[in-house]
């Protein structure tokens, strides 16, 4: 450790964990996204809230960027540390610091995993709802700098909804203590929200106060197979119609191929070109009828050729794991992600006319389609063909996601639903937000990390 900026923050802070070997290094500095060689000057593991305020005042000084650190789940390259920068480990900062019975709420920090968090609620006969894959690894702080959505919006709406205090750390070292878990609260600009999906640019969460609720009723999985794409959402109405949905979820038959070859096990004898996942409410005679009616009617219009449904927890699990296993069947291959929305009136005209450009532009390719339909949330991920090499793959890929930006452009939809802009999405950021949006971004952020130290290049680079 013979850099003369770390050499001093030791001295300012003996107290304080910092690693530096090139092995934690090249841990700490990427996230799931691979892309980027990690290069971070160290790792620093702040123990609470007031050494993560020290730290900030030290990288003013020293002028070093900081990277927010949680479970590094994330897919935008929002916690990579390729620059030098110092990554601000949230690892010792998981703990559950409070329940409160009367409102309702965890009050916890930000490097505790998701997993755990729910965990901590199910003790207290209640439930944190927002849920994904990435639950047992991903962390809090994370969760809200991404405002992370995942299977379950459709019922219980994104991060942001449960958030009822922050306490965050500004680029100038100040500690904000943000909405003080209200219910109610109309006294000027809601600057908690703010931070809420600003992925560490605009403060770094040094504490969150969640809301919990009251475990649901228990539910069925029931996967239909869809022949097809036109059918998709007359599907979800029915289903919309008649059930009360807590996931609506959707994949194609080249996701089922990756997840089938990485273990998960295929109920249907045969394949189709679209799958979709419906959770709902069970546990009584009119809602077994009312999902078999809804089966009834999609067979009968033609919209489905295949269905089942979970009769016991085990398979509920087991049809769950064809949606949320595809992840992790594509990360050995390194895929080139996309998360977009448009609102879900604009999903059927959106997809086919990005099924178009694909059949154009990109028939020798493997895209895997896969996403949370019912919200309006497809994520598209681009499959590098062998032989293509790291630099032309990226290139491509550039060029798919040009070719989407421009048609959500066209839907008025987003390049990033629920994993952020972070370093991945950058370019594109200018199809979804307005040039003048962007210039009220830059004078927040101007207001709240005059130094650019907080995440320094992550969602859109400051002018110097
Ligand atoms: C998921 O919903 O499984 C993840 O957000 C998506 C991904 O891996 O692209
Ligand atoms: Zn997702």
């Amino acid at each position: 450790m013979n850099d003369a900026r770390l050499s001093r923050l030791r001295e300012q802070m003996p107290e304080l964990l910092l690693k530096t070997d090139p092995a934690d290094l090249e841990f700490y500095g990427r996230d799931w996204t691979r892309r980027w060689q990690p290069a971070p000057l160290a790792i620093a593991f702040p123990a609470d809230s007031a050494a993560v305020q020290a730290i900030v005042r030290w990288a003013v000084r020293e002028q070093v960027g900081l990277v927010p650190s949680g479970g590094r789940t994330g897919l935008s390259g929002g916690a990579v540390a390729a620059r030098g920068e110092l990554v601000l480990s949230f690892e010792r900062m998981n703990r559950v610091l409070d329940f409160d019975p009367v409102d309702r709420t965890l009050t916890v920090q930000p490097g505790l995993v998701l997993e755990s968090l729910q965990a901590a609620a199910l003790q207290h006969g209640l439930i944190y709802p927002v849920d994904f894959a990435a639950r047992g690894s991903c962390s809090i702080g994370g969760n809200i700098a991404t405002n992370a959505g995942g299977i379950r919006v459709i019922r219980y709406g994104n991060t942001r909804e449960w958030i009822a205090g922050l306490k965050v750390v500004t680029g100038s070292g100040e500690l904000l203590d943000l909405n003080r878990g209200l219910i109610k609260n109309s006294s000027g600009y809601d600057l908690r929200q703010l931070l809420i999906g600003a992925e560490g640019t605009l403060g770094l969460v040094v504490e969150a106060t969640v809301r919990l609720t009251d475990p649901p009723p228990p539910s069925n999985v029931m996967v239909f197979a869809v022949p097809a794409m036109e059918a998709l959402m007359e599907v979800f109405a029915a289903c919309r119609r008649r059930l009360s949905l807590s996931a609506f979820e959707f994949f194609t038959d080249r996701a089922l191929e990756h997840v089938l070859r990485h273990g998960a096990q295929n109920p249907f004898a045969q394949i189709s070109p679209f799958y979709l996942v419906a959770e709902f409410d069970a546990g009584s005679e009119a809602h077994e009828a009312a999902a078999l009616g809804v089966f009834e009617e999609c067979l009968d219009q033609g919209w489905v050729n295949d269905g089942v449904i979970s009769q016991s927890s085990a398979q509920a699990a087991a049809l769950w794991r064809l949606r949320e296993g595809i992840t992790e069947s594509l990360a050995a291959l390194k895929p080139y992600k996309n998360d977009i929305s448009v609102r879900i009136s604009q999903i059927p005209r959106f997809m086919q006319a990005m099924r178009e450009i694909f059949e154009r532009e990109y028939p020798d390719y493997d895209i895997v389609w896969f996403g949370h339909i019912g919200d309006g949330n497809l994520h598209i991920n681009v499959i590098r063909p062998d032989g293509v090499g790291d630099e032309a793959f990226i290139a491509e890929c550039e060029r798919v996601t040009a070719l989407l930006s421009a048609t959500l452009a066209r839907f008025g939809g987003s390049i990033s639903a629920e994993h952020g802009i972070g370093l991945v999405k950058k370019k594109y950021l200018e199809g979804t937000r307005s040039a003048a949006e962007i210039a009220v971004m830059r004078g927040i952020r101007q207001v709240l990390d005059p130094h650019g130290i907080l995440n320094p290049g992550k969602v859109f680079d400051v002018e110097a």
